[in-house]
């Protein structure tokens, strides 16, 4: 790339950047001691060699100092002087962080203080590397980790024993032992000698760009990205970039055309120099009006003691088989507030970052099914962690930990010239990327999320349970600057609901902060929310939403309130599918149509209109001349306004 690009600043300033670069490379880990929760790298680019745009977004200075001060253990020790000319053996890797291991993630995780790549030096009882153009030391002594520099403040820091950061530097192996399997997509549908170790994971797909994260599950790897927007005529080459495994590695390919089918391959090269070649994927970029598309969606994955994964998987097939051009997600997939196991009857809140980042990572792999070629959005669910009642104020509790995770390892957007959305910079964890939105055809997607502004449970106040002012005021100017056809609206459940669980669909609107009547029939929504204009529902009936897409009550329910469907949506992996009867009426569910998990849903949106399908998953065993897998299970077409 020649000429002068540029780069944003904690996305306030552009200033020149001249590196022949393209690709942003998004780090975001946490672990129990080290406190930076947000890093952004700037490293070589995911495209070829033609004119481009490139971007970078670094943390905010100020912001990450301060949190390292507030968090990190203190212990400062006697000697603050690093020597030299001791030589320390790298532990060995069984069960045991060896130093070279823990300070390459310490650079892949902290950028921004250890910038890649120093050399290892030695002075006794120290091995450590120096970062001249930061200042900060990052050293291993014993069994225990140390920093200095303007980080922390000058003082040698203690910040923790080198176990204890395991599960950060190899969270593929941190499953109580046992390693977690790479569930490789490309690696099951390859013909090739040696198929891809990885997983892929695209999001933020837009006009002009897409995201690709990689996670390879192998040791000195490396990658690079062909494609093009013909079959098998990869005309464009991305350079070839190092992947440490397990640990997502991200780039934005941009410059691309709009409306426009693409295909690609991810090539791996392992250490022995074999080239693992990826089958061939596909995305499709942003749709303008009058174009006919597809998109999905599922929600309540939960992978709980109800939960079956190869119901799951078989829906995750059935997804793909559409070829949508993203799917919707609506929360409860990480469970980390309920279950930190999956597939566990076993009801554990995560009580660290490492429990956390496993679970998100054994979903990211799930996922990996799919996400090659459809890109992936993200709705926060109650049992997700990303709770404002868990949040007290510390980089050290689960709502953080969960938006880290999901951030680390998934790809919701942040606003740009294509989406937008929550611009909130959170002290630990940067942008949160809860709430969003976007157009794509003749659609306005909405995405919100009604829990990290909720102070206090719901469940002991239905009126604490809110969008925010800002996000609230936000929506408004949302739908009131649409000009789409259809207007969609995804969220878990609906703000406030019913039964102290936040239950319901229609039936549930009327009441809080969503429909503005106490349980009692009285209208108290002026007192509960004088700096609303309206009810949320209102707000919606306003500006003519089409439809509201929720989940949280793991049933299909199709309803019609004020001219808005109101669509539960059902579970993708249930294997309790006969109980939906009771299920709807202890959630007051008293009308609409009513059915039974598993599947998803099949959006088709056209110029004319949308329709929505229901398409059931059944597996082998359940299936019957009346139940046959991928069927129709129920349809509602909308036609255009
Ligand atoms: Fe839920």
């Amino acid at each position: 790339m020649k000429g002068q690009e540029s780069r944003v600043v904690s996305q306030y300033s552009v200033i020149p950047f001249n590196e022949a670069t393209e690709m942003i490379m998004f780090v975001t880990v946490t672990s129990q001691r080290f406190v930076l929760i947000l890093c952004l790298l700037f490293l070589e680019g995911c495209s070829n060699n033609s004119s481009q745009q490139s971007f970078v977004v670094l943390p905010d200075p100020v912001n990450s100092i301060v949190s390292i001060d507030t968090v990190i253990s203190h212990s400062q020790i006697p000697n603050s002087r690093f020597n030299i000319n001791q030589t320390i053996n790298n532990a060995t890797l069984n069960n045991r962080v060896d130093s070279d291991s823990l300070m390459n993630w310490a650079e892949m995780a902290y950028p921004y203080y250890f910038p890649a790549h120093a050399v290892n030096s030695f002075q006794d009882p120290y091995e450590y590397r120096y970062y001249s153009s930061t200042g900060n030391y990052l050293g291993i002594s014993g069994n225990e980790v140390y920093v200095m520099g303007p980080l922390s403040g000058g003082k040698i820091l203690d910040v923790g024993s080198t176990n204890s950061f395991f599960c950060s530097v190899f969270p593929i192996n941190c499953n109580q032992g046992q390693p977690i399997e790479l569930y490789d997509y490309f690696t099951k549908s390859s013909l090739n000698l040696f198929p891809l170790q990885a997983s892929i994971l695209l999001g933020g797909i837009s006009d002009q760009s897409v995201t690709l994260s990689f996670l390879s599950g192998t040791d000195g790897a490396s990658f690079y990205l062909q494609y093009g927007n013909q079959s098998n005529q990869y005309t464009n080459k991305t350079s070839t970039f190092s992947s440490i495994p397990h640990q997502p590695f991200k780039c934005l390919v941009n410059s691309l055309n709009s409306n426009t089918q693409y295909y690609y391959q991810v090539v791996q090269i392992d250490a022995l120099g074999h080239e693992h070649i990826s089958a061939e994927q596909t995305f499709h970029t942003a749709r303008p009006s009058g174009q006919t598309f597809t998109f999905t969606v599922q929600a309540d994955s939960h992978l709980d003691e109800n939960s079956d994964l190869s119901q799951y998987y078989l829906t995750l097939a059935n997804i793909s088989k559409d070829r949508p051009d993203f799917h919707i997600d609506l929360g409860d997939t990480f469970m980390t507030e309920k279950y930190s196991v999956p597939l566990s009857a076993n009801a554990v809140r995560a009580t660290d970052s490492s429990t956390v980042f496993r679970r998100y990572l054994y979903e990211r792999n799930n996922y990996g099914l799919i996400t090659g070629s459809i890109p992936l959005f993200l709705v926060n669910g109650n049992h997700d962690g990303e709770l404002g009642w868990l949040n007290d104020g510390t980089s050290q509790n689960i709502s953080i930990w969960s938006t880290s995770a999901r951030l680390n390892y998934f790809l919701n957007p942040t606003p740009n010239n294509f989406f937008s959305g929550d611009s909130y910079q959170n002290i630990f964890t940067g942008q949160r990327a809860s709430w969003y939105s976007w157009t794509w055809g003749d659609a306005q997607f909405i995405v919100l999320d009604p829990f990290w502004n909720t102070p206090t449970s719901g469940s002991s106040d239905p009126w604490a349970m809110t969008l925010g002012i800002s996000q609230y005021n936000w929506l408004s100017d949302t739908l009131s600057k649409s000009n789409a056809k259809f207007k969609f609206i995804f969220l878990h459940n609906l703000v406030g609901g019913l039964l102290s669980a936040m239950r319901g669909g229609v039936e549930a609107a009327p009441y809080y902060e969503w429909g503005g009547l106490d349980i009692n029939g009285a209208n108290s929504f002026a007192t509960h929310r004088p700096n609303l204009q309206m009810p949320i529902h209102n707000l919606l009936v306003k500006y003519k939403v089409t439809a509201v897409f929720h989940g949280h009550d793991h049933l299909y329910a199709r309803q019609f309130l004020d001219g808005i469907v109101y669509q539960e949506v059902p579970q993708p992996s249930a294997i309790n599918y006969s109980n939906y009867k009771s299920i709807a009426s202890s959630y007051n569910y008293l009308s609409g149509t009513i059915l039974g998990s598993s599947g998803h849903l099949r959006l088709t949106v056209s110029p004319g209109g949308v329709k929505s399908q229901y398409i059931h998953s059944w597996l082998p065993k359940d299936t019957s001349p009346s139940r046959t897998n991928g069927e129709i299970a129920d349809e509602w077409n909308i036609s255009s306004p």
